[in-house]
């Protein structure tokens, strides 16, 4: 455990005591700190908060675990299949067994390849997970993200093949090093974000003869930018393998809601930066599948409920939403419409 100042705090960390203000509990033992907890509590005027750091994660002085993004909605996949997927990963990530053995690999990446093939009506409730295992999640929710956008546009089986491998393996680094940034595209200057490719490229390359030089050049480019303003490289537009510029959308917006920003705002940022970072084409037909309004988006509705989304409707614009147990499609059928979302310090 640790003390913190709050201008050090970071999305991601837990909390090890409560916090109060008077006698009013303002966040308690065990939360997941996001964006917005941060801000209130500096506003607050809170000074310093414990949290938990790296090594009670080792010696077991908290329990990691997996926790889906929004209780009341229904998970993406069932918590045991995320589990089992968990499971796999932990194998993949261990070095010495990939470059021993990448069968794990291929299995986990057919898994997910079959799963969510040409799979309609989404609920994008993704699992994420605190401590050590975190980057097992986000690897695997970029995995799957991807392939929701390559099966999409019909891409060949062998293309989602390397870009699934390319997902799970794009942060590797990270495990490699033992240190994490969990939203790594707003400072590429950051030692630990050049870090993580670089010792992942030492890495993959001995065994780029069993997972393909593809995937190994696009795990090493994973931080370019569509605008040329990227990493080491400076590719730019098309000369960025495909591969890459599909795993961004997903990497981004995972990574981005990881960090304690809502889905909307996610949403938003892909498309802020659409053209500077993204490739505008994928950041489009992402869009087309998660809507405007992505799942676990909080918005008041016309008849001044609060509501949130639960998946996308017929139209990016007009989302599925739940409010006072009622689950209601937005839009002219139906007279309720979307009057503004809900923002929390963000
Ligand atoms: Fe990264
Ligand atoms: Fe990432």
């Amino acid at each position: 455990m640790k003390s913190v100042p709050f201008y050090e705090l970071k999305p991601g960390q837990v909390v090890a005591e409560d916090v109060f203000k008077g006698s009013t509990l303002l966040i308690s033992k065990g939360t997941v700190l996001r964006a917005r907890d941060i801000e209130r509590l500096k506003n607050h005027g809170i000074k310093t908060v414990t949290v938990y750091d790296e090594t009670d994660f080792v010696t077991g002085a908290i329990q990691e675990k997996i926790i889906v993004q929004f209780e009341d909605i229904p998970s993406l996949v069932d918590e045991e299949q995320y589990s089992q997927w968990h499971e796999q990963f932990e194998i993949v990530k261990d070095i010495t067994y990939l470059k021993e053995d990448t069968s794990e690999l291929e299995e986990l990446v057919e898994d997910i390849y079959k799963k969510f093939l040409k799979a309609d009506d989404l609920v994008l409730n993704l699992f994420h997970s605190i401590g050590e295992k975190a980057l097992n999640a986000h690897s695997i929710n970029t995995a799957i993200i991807s392939t929701l956008i390559a099966s999409k546009l019909d891409m060949p089986e062998m293309f989602l093949n390397s870009l699934l491998k390319t997902c799970l393996l794009h942060d590797i680094g990270y495990s490699l090093i033992g240190n994490r940034v969990i939203f790594d595209y707003d400072n590429l200057d950051d030692m630990t974000v050049r870090s993580h490719i670089l010792s992942a490229y030492e890495m993959l390359r001995s065994i780029q003869s069993k997972i393909g030089k593809d995937v190994v050049d696009s795990v090493s480019t994973h931080h370019e930018r569509f605008d040329g303003n990227g990493i080491f490289m400076k590719l730019k537009e098309n000369s960025i393998s495909p591969l890459v510029r599909i795993l961004q959308v997903g990497d981004a917006y995972d990574s981005y809601i990881e960090s304690g920003h809502s889905p909307y705002n996610a949403m938003s940022f892909l498309l802020r930066y659409s053209g500077l970072i993204f490739d505008p084409y994928y950041v489009s037909v992402f869009f087309s599948i998660a809507g405007l309004y992505p799942t676990g988006t909080e918005v008041i509705l016309n008849n001044g409920k609060k509501a949130v989304v639960i998946r996308k409707g017929k139209t990016s614009s007009f989302p599925v939403v739940k409010f006072d147990n009622t689950i209601v499609e937005t839009g002219v059928e139906s007279g309720l419409f979307i009057k503004e979302v809900v923002r929390k310090g963000e």
